[in-house]
């Protein structure tokens, strides 16, 4: 049996594959954040919410995946800083099976309707990202996410660096209730009480 990694999009129920229902449809044991176990109330499977304990969910998977159709749900894609990846490194890609889903960054990109192929995907989530941002200044396009006050505070040290190079563009709630696209400069996000969920867009303004 493998484990069966879904992405469950950026929240909205209207965003989630229909594979990822079939999945759900078949598990006998969901894990994932509470928010994307709502997403499946008729799931008749066990359901198992899950924090930031990596090792603790790591644990609840060994426990139960050679017996159980183990499906883990993950925000947004699995590929793009999720819980997939402390998954596939414990149990390896053999074992697991991943269905992709639409990730917050296309979702911010999609709203402003810009072609993201010449993209950067940066993860402050969790913690700063560790890039020197004299090398991030030479990208076109950024996508960073965010949803913490330090993260916030990088972003802005970065745009202080590069001058007026880019423009920035915070995402929230995308896809949700309360969706809020907003053109700032770095001094607003000083005053402005980001959503936990925020990816911002930094844009070289001769992308725009
Ligand atoms: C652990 S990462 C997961 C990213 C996810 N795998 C993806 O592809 O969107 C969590 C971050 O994703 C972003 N995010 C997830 N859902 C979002 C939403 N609905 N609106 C804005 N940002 C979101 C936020 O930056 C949040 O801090």
């Amino acid at each position: 049996m493998k484990i069966i990694i879904c992405g469950c999009g950026p929240g909205s129920p209207d965003y989630l594959a229909q594979a990822v229902h079939r999945e759900v449809a078949g598990a006998a044991v969901l894990i994932g954040a509470q928010r994307l176990l709502d997403l499946f109330p008729a799931s008749g499977a066990e359901k198992i919410p899950v924090g930031a304990d990596i090792d603790g969910i790591l644990r609840i998977i060994e426990n139960c995946w050679r017996q159980q159709r183990v499906v883990v749900l993950v925000t947004g894609d699995p590929g793009i800083s999720s819980l997939a990846q402390p998954v596939l490194n414990r149990f390896g890609r053999d074992a697991c099976f991943l269905i992709p889903g639409i990730s917050s960054v296309q979702v911010a990109f999609a709203r402003l309707g810009l072609d993201w192929t010449d993209a950067k995907i940066i993860d402050a989530h969790g913690k700063n990202p560790e890039y020197d941002p004299d090398d991030l200044g030479k990208e076109k396009k950024l996508a960073i996410l965010g949803g913490r006050q330090e993260a916030s505070a990088w972003v802005q040290s970065c745009c202080r660096r590069w001058g007026d190079d880019y423009q920035l563009f915070c995402c929230e709630n995308l896809t949700l209730p309360g969706e809020r696209i907003s053109e700032v400069t770095p001094e607003d996000l000083d005053s402005s009480a980001l959503s936990s969920l925020t990816v911002f867009l930094l844009i070289r303004r001769d992308c725009l």
